[in-house]
């Protein structure tokens, strides 16, 4: 064996570092970038690797770079973005210190610490900043951390270390394509791709394997959507009677508004509504896809709805407020949100929060519920909303979460008092999200 022949690059390597470059120089989404990478048809398991390095990387960039030492920022972008790919790559084993070094020389011969990358923690627990400490052990900017800190107190490290775990992929059983998530779980099978039962939601299965699902006969005909448990549950919670009427207010690209669409039964009505008319693009082909007939789109301006939108409102039996949010609950999807975000976002997110709150307080029909929703573990976006809104509008009412989906279901995803839904990454597995239902008293 020749101990002197250089080390092949591992296959992931370079398009972990072109994702990299992309994200540090354009900001580019990394799911994007990781896409750009792979023809159609490339084997599944190189994609997922590569996703799963680059994202790593990301999130941990911070952390990355406190290892390998202050000559990581005189290097050039793409250099930079080799060593915190090198870095990750050592750091979830894939790669020794050496093979690192060595790899790093067709970018630069700068010396970086990379022994240091396997020390990290340790090292990182020298730092004398109780607050920089925090913000560099788990990746986060100063402010962040802080926030967290203040937030969550004696918990705010377990929280923020569930923030970079990888999550875990959950789908949602179609029910006007499958008669339930047994029927889903053995089409999968059938092709090869092993599945679990979620935990909280009644049609969420957790693909334990890294096939890839796009591709699949279940999914072109529409049997699933891939959907976070959490997200599942705010349709749950919404909960509309049968031959309803449903105003998704902030849909998005409208994962709630299907869910919502196949709880009907293709009865009654959804309205997804949106400001961002990228985002609701694909909706009416996933719609068309998942066999929901019973959905409709409109585009709406910030500031107020449109006269059909306000008439539609008014009559309904709920209006669903996934608000616009920190995201914090949802970090772990999003690796690059957490550099993102920034302090002034926080105090222009609480004012569109209200602002929602009251706009479909106001057209509230007596009875009818609004569910405010969100994928942030943060307390002033959550209970402290609903609680300034009751102060508001005294006119609403709580609706418990136990008292809508049964104690048993709600125990484990409520907060202690089983008002809200409060599910937290660090305790659920599923994303972090919040739901309060407030219903019109009659
Ligand atoms: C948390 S996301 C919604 C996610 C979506 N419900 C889903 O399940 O995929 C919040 C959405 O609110 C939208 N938004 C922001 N301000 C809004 C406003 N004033 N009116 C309606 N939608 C708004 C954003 O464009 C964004 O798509």
């Amino acid at each position: 064996m020749n101990h002197d022949a250089p080390i092949d690059a591992p296959f992931w390597l370079l398009p972990v570092v072109h994702v990299l470059d992309q994200w540090m120089g354009r900001g580019a989404s990394p799911r994007e970038a990781v896409a750009a990478q792979f023809e159609r048809g490339a084997p599944s398991e190189d994609r997922v690797a590569v996703s799963r390095i680059a994202y790593a990387a990301i999130r941990k960039d911070r952390q990355l770079a406190f290892a390998l030492g202050a000559a990581v920022d005189e290097l050039d972008r793409n250099g930079r973005a080799a060593a915190i790919a090198l870095a990750e790559g050592v750091s979830c084993g894939e790669l020794a210190p050496d093979e690192a070094r060595e790899l790093f020389l067709r970018w630069s011969a700068i010396q970086l610490g990379w022994d240091d990358v396997l020390r990290v923690e340790s090292a990182a627990k020298r730092i004398p900043d109780a607050m920089q400490r925090f913000a560099v052990l788990h990746s986060l900017p100063d402010w962040v951390a802080a926030l967290l800190v203040d937030e969550f107190g004696d918990e705010a490290e377990v929280v923020a270390r569930s923030l970079a775990q990888e999550p875990p992929r959950a789908i949602r059983a179609n029910t006007l394509k499958v008669k339930d998530r047994g029927e889903l779980a053995t089409k999968l099978a059938d092709v090869g791709i092993s599945t679990t039962f979620g935990r909280y939601a009644k049609d969420a299965l957790l693909v334990t394997d890294q096939s890839s699902l796009f591709e699949t006969e279940a999914f072109r005909l529409g049997m699933f959507e891939q959907q976070d448990e959490g997200s599942q549950l705010i349709a749950l919670v919404t909960a509309p009677p049968p031959r309803g009427r449903v105003f998704d207010a902030c849909a998005g690209s409208g994962g709630k508004s299907l869910a919502l669409a196949a709880l009907l039964n293709n009865k009654g009505r959804v309205l997804a509504a949106d400001v961002h008319k990228g985002r609701m693009d694909g909706l009416a082909l996933r719609a068309a896809r998942a066999g929901a007939f019973n959905l409709e789109c409109a585009i709406v301006p910030e500031d107020d709805w449109p006269q059909h939108v306000a008439a539609f409102a008014v009559s309904c039996d709920r209006i669903l407020l996934d608000v616009p949010c920190s995201g914090i609950g949802s970090w772990r999807r999003r690796p690059e949100a957490r550099w993102m975000l920034e302090p002034r976002d926080i105090d222009s997110l609480l004012r569109t929060q209200a602002m929602l709150l009251d706009r479909a307080a106001h057209a509230l029909k007596p009875g009818a519920r609004i569910i405010y929703a969100t994928c942030t573990v943060l307390r002033r976006e959550n209970e402290a909303q609903v609680e300034a809104a009751l102060a508001r509008h005294p006119s609403l009412e709580l609706v418990r979460i136990a008292e809508i989906l049964g104690k048993a279901i709600a125990m484990p995803i409520a907060d202690p008092t089983g008002t809200f839904v409060s599910l937290r990454p660090d305790r659920h597995q599923a994303d972090g999200f919040f739901a309060a239902v407030l219903r019109k008293k009659r």
